[in-house]
């Protein structure tokens, strides 16, 4: 495991708390590659229902490491397909939260938008700044953040580089809900063990079937979703759920 990385396990949550105080969490190739690989086998456990995210007080992340990418040149980065692994992330299906503190700037936005839901404290500050460094988001940015709160607002961000703080991030659309900083991570694994509470195939349709609805057409969307919710039909747990309902009393899934 990580230095990088603090990793807890409880109640079907994984919390995973970004650790590198010195340069407020900024995300390099080896804070990637310990993500990935730590969180991979948590994904395949049906244990595991719901994955935390999160940083310190001061930062979630204050982007990709600056002194990492300084040198690179443009083969450096093509052949490599600089950045591309953190898809990986974006691609874990154990529903992810981010609880975010502090700067989530650059690839820190960017990692925050690639969790399903952004609860964050009232310190949080989000940014696309990458524009002052003479480069633009390349960890999703301009795609994700613009189908999270709009051309309008999307583009004065990456063009001007500006800071939104949390209240307003909130009204975007970009943040679900937002916290008293010392209730943040408390709020967030309580919302994280009612996640992980319920049939993971329920979960996992749920989060693919919204998640179709930013790459499909209406029709086609409610198609995927139609089939997706006949399918639960074939599991223990819509049986489960229903009868417990008509007999008033709380389900018991078992993830089957
Ligand atoms: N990469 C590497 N180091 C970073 C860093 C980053 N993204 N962000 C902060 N640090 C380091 C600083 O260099 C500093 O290190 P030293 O103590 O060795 O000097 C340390 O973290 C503390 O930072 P500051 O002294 O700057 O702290 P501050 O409180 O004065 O400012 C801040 C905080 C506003 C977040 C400022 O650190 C900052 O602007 N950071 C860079 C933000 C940024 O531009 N992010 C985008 C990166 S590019 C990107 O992410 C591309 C992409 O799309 C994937």
């Amino acid at each position: 495991m990580s230095a990088n990385l603090i990793v807890t396990a409880a109640d079907g949550v994984v919390t995973v708390k970004m650790n590198r105080p010195d340069v407020l969490n900024a995300l390099d190739g080896e804070m990637l590659r310990a993500l990935v690989d730590t969180l991979q086998p948590f994904d395949r456990d049906p244990e595991c229902g719901c994955i935390v995210l999160t940083g310190s007080e001061k930062a979630f992340a204050a982007g990709a490491d600056i002194r990492e990418m300084n040198e690179k040149s443009y083969l450096d980065a093509y052949h490599s397909d600089f950045l591309a692994g953190w898809e990986a992330f974006a691609r874990l299906r154990t529903p992810k939260i981010a609880a975010v503190s502090g700067y989530a700037l650059g690839g820190g936005c960017e990692l925050a938008m690639m969790c399903d839901i952004i609860y964050a404290g009232r310190s949080a500050i989000f940014g696309q700044p990458e524009i002052r460094l003479g480069v633009i988001p390349g960890m999703g940015g301009s795609q994700r953040l613009t189908r999270l709160i709009g051309r309008a607002k999307a583009m004065d961000m990456i063009l001007t580089g500006r800071q939104m703080d949390a209240q307003e991030a909130e009204h975007s659309g970009l943040v679900a809900r937002l916290f008293d900083d010392a209730a943040l991570l408390f709020e967030t694994q309580k919302a994280a063990r009612i996640i992980a509470s319920y049939g993971k195939a329920a979960t996992l349709a749920a989060r693919e079937t919204v998640n179709r609805a930013e790459e499909t057409s209406l029709t086609e969307g409610l198609l995927f979703e139609r089939r997706a919710f006949h399918a639960l039909f074939a599991t223990q747990d819509q049986k489960e759920g229903m009868t417990a309902f008509l007999e008033k009393r709380p389900a018991r899934f078992v993830g089957k």
